[in-house]
């Protein structure tokens, strides 16, 4: 892979010509890994969910996009919106990093709507000649017929004393009268942490400090930031770097996970919580963001990749996708992420079996569907499904009985990746039932265990034609029913 230069890295997409543009999409619309139902870039890579909103009837989703290759260069604000969260219509470019603030990229950020319009939020990844990044907080505005515009100034300027440069991705919300931006940060000590800040009116920002939790040396960064209240319970979310693997934990190169507490309380900015968890056990999952539709469901969205790795869909220009919409949940204390009811308009031909299993079943084939299992009186040492078979792949999920755990093995899915943080990805389990729900597309999986009490995401890069399907037990027995339909 060529190396990009600065210039090429930080080229507007406005100075790419048509031909390079013309080029660019043959490339991408050759690849065999395009997905058919996730949210993918047209070119270029997309990273972060920013600004996820239900406004004036309809779902708004930006993420951050580098239009002309598959690397981290000037990143834009690219806008989708749908009526049902199934069917996205393609708005083009949202934010471009035309301003001073915002020199070197429109990072990450949130929306909230105010005064009927939708206030978009984000971090100016401003750069001075000395290549020194400043980052500067802006905000654009949305007005109702989807024409957005910048504010001239930054609203926040500087990086407040005891923190470093990196300092980025604000979630807004409003409690009271007031509003409230979470920021990622760094302390000059270089561990991570998040910092909250006060608005009367949007424009004007104070300072509030630091939210007090007990993780004071828990990774050197804390990306992308977010607060919400579900139930009686406060949850944090964040994605932290620099946490190092403990048992089947922390095997990605960065982690997202949340945390419930109490309420935040806003005059001491203590957070009181639990544990940190993480929100997925896949292998590609990072960044999310939540928000709050008209029914009052809290929403989550990921981005299906993580940085710093190389993706086999890289060569042919483009690289990522969105998750699914997942619904967040707190049943008895327990946090939940059910995909979004409306994804089940996508079930088109169904097919069943119910039966018991003591050995290798076939069940069909295909690449794009949904697949539910229920696994129950499990007697045996393994019990799972071979999805995506070919010859000589396969991805594999199964529950292990012995080790306890259940695992995503990737190692023979297909053309490889990242594979120094290990092609296996494992839950510690102990249950006599599992239920799992699967939602494949060309190049993901998405495994949804026991109604979402756990969440495996992953890319997948097969490159067989067989694609079958097939449910398993070793060592004994197991009874299975197995729904799947086709998308
Ligand atoms: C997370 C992140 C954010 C930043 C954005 C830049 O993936 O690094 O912290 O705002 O991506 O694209």
């Amino acid at each position: 892979m060529a190396i990009w230069t600065k210039e090429e890295l930080y080229k507007p997409i406005e100075e790419a010509t048509r031909e390079e543009l013309e080029q660019l999409k043959k490339q991408v619309d050759k690849c065999p890994w395009r997905q058919k139902f996730h949210i993918q870039p047209p070119t270029g890579l997309l990273n972060d969910p920013n600004g996820l909103a239900f406004y004036q009837c309809e779902y708004h989703f930006f993420y951050q996009w580098f239009p002309l290759g598959a690397v981290h260069g000037l990143k834009y604000w690219y806008h989708i919106k749908s009526k049902d969260l199934i069917n996205w219509e393609e708005q083009g470019i949202g934010i471009h990093p035309d301003h001073y603030y915002d020199n070197y990229g429109a990072y990450s950020g949130s929306s909230i709507e105010h005064h009927g319009d939708l206030y978009l939020m984000y971090t100016g990844n401003h750069r001075d000649e000395k290549w020194m990044r400043h980052p500067m907080q802006a905000i654009a505005v949305m007005k109702s017929d989807g024409q957005i515009e910048k504010l001239p100034e930054p609203v926040i300027e500087e990086v407040p004393s005891g923190y470093t440069e990196h300092f980025r991705d604000p979630k807004i919300w409003k409690a009271g009268d007031a509003y409230y931006a979470i920021i990622g940060a760094q302390r000059t000590n270089e561990t991570g942490c998040i910092v909250l800040y006060q608005s009367s009116n949007l424009m004007d920002w104070t300072f509030l400090g630091e939210i007090k939790t007990s993780l004071q040396d828990f990774g050197y960064m804390w990306e992308c930031p977010d607060y919400f209240e579900l139930g009686q319970k406060g949850i944090l979310v964040f994605s932290p770097q620099g946490l190092d693997p403990i048992g089947t934990k922390y095997q990605n190169i960065y982690q997202s996970g949340f945390m419930i507490g109490e309420y935040l309380d806003l005059k001491t900015l203590t957070f009181s919580h639990n544990e940190f968890h993480e929100l997925d056990h896949g292998f590609d999952f990072y960044a999310p963001q939540t928000f709050q539709d008209d029914q009052g469901r809290r929403i989550l969205v990921g981005w299906m990749g993580l940085p710093e790795i190389p993706y086999p869909t890289d060569k042919n220009g483009w690289a990522h996708c969105l998750t699914l919409p997942r619904e967040l949940k707190l049943i008895d204390d327990q946090f939940y992420q059910v995909p979004a009811c409306e994804l089940k308009k996508l079930r088109k031909e169904r097919c069943e079996l119910e039966t018991i299993v003591d050995s290798v079943v076939a069940f069909g084939s295909g690449v794009h569907y949904e697949l539910e299992c229920e696994f129950t009186n499990i007697q045996a040492n393994e019990v799972g499904l071979n999805l995506r078979v070919g010859a000589e792949e396969k991805t594999v999920i199964k529950y292990d009985m012995t080790s306890k755990r259940i695992i995503l093995d990737r190692t023979e899915a297909g053309e490889s990746v990242a594979t120094q943080y290990g092609t296996t990805r494992e839950i510690p389990y102990e249950n006599e039932r599992l239920s799992i729900r699967i939602f494949m597309d060309t190049s993901s999986i998405e495994v949804f265990i026991n109604e979402g009490q756990y969440v495996m995401t992953s890319r997948i890069f097969p490159t067989n034609h067989d694609n079958k399907i097939q449910v398993f037990a070793t060592d004994g027995s197991c009874r299975i029913k197995m729904t799947k339909w086709k998308i």
